[in-house]
């Protein structure tokens, strides 16, 4: 019996059936999220999530979209609309981070997990029915799964962890993925053990900080925010997040 992966031009390793796969995946996670039943499930949860969602908006923005700006028609405005949202989403997740009572469900830390949901799920939208389609009728199979290859690689080496003040767009994000990749991979280790083991979970959380504070200290670099877009800016000196639905509207002009 045939997939649906092996029926998509380019096959089961094209950029659009690997998309896909995250796509679901990261659906099912959302469901999970919503449905915890305490604080440590969700916790576990947002680390699968963020071990998914960000190394694989990582791969997009410093391969995918610079093709897509290159091939397809009205390509930056497309690309544009998903880097804002890839930065809303780096913004949320850091003021969820720094929250004072992470475990304690209320009205602050509801809202910015169902705003995360939201973007996430608008994000998939834009990709799977504006971008991905259009990326299929331009590029030939074999081109589509050589950029699948390409991506994968790059999403299993890439940051897990939000990175809301490095630039969305290359140089700046492909200069930072090494030490940021270091730091954010030291850091799941550290704290899925915490999870795991009560004895070592103070120790574990500390390591995990101290790492964080480096990270911190790196993406702050200069040179980590060229190619910066003022859309995907961060809103200086405030750490407010600007919500991508004020946002002009993302439709590319003309026919498309
Ligand atoms: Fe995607
Ligand atoms: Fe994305």
């Amino acid at each position: 019996m045939t997939t649906p992966a092996e029926t998509t031009p380019g096959g089961r390793f094209s950029i659009v059936a690997l998309q896909k796969r995250d796509h679901e995946r990261l659906e099912e996670l959302l469901d999970e999220l919503a449905s915890a039943p305490d604080a440590t499930a969700r916790s576990r949860t947002l680390g699968q999530i963020a071990r998914l969602v960000f190394p694989h908006a990582f791969a997009e923005e410093s391969l995918l979209w610079p093709v897509v700006r290159r091939t397809v028609p009205f390509g930056e405005a497309l690309t544009s609309g998903v880097e804002q949202e890839h930065q809303e989403v780096n913004e949320l997740w850091r003021r969820l981070e720094t929250l004072h009572h992470p475990d304690d469900l209320d009205e602050d830390h509801q809202a910015l997990l169902a705003r995360l949901a939201e973007v996430l799920r608008e994000d998939v939208r834009d990709e799977e029915d504006r971008i991905l389609p259009r990326l299929e009728e331009t590029l030939s199979p074999a081109q589509l799964r050589m950029i699948g290859v390409g991506w994968e690689v790059l999403r299993r080496t890439a940051p897990s962890r939000p990175h809301p003040v490095v630039s969305r767009r290359p140089p700046g994000n492909v200069l930072a993925a090494v030490p940021l990749t270091v730091l954010d991979r030291s850091r799941d280790v550290l704290d899925e053990v915490s999870l795991r083991s009560s004895r070592l979970a103070g120790v574990c959380r500390g390591a995990s900080a101290r790492l964080g504070e480096v990270a911190a200290r790196v993406e702050r670099i200069g040179v980590l925010r060229e190619g910066e877009t003022v859309e995907t800016r961060r809103t200086p000196g405030t750490g407010r997040i600007r919500f991508v639905g004020g946002a002009p509207d993302k439709t590319p002009p003309g026919p498309v």
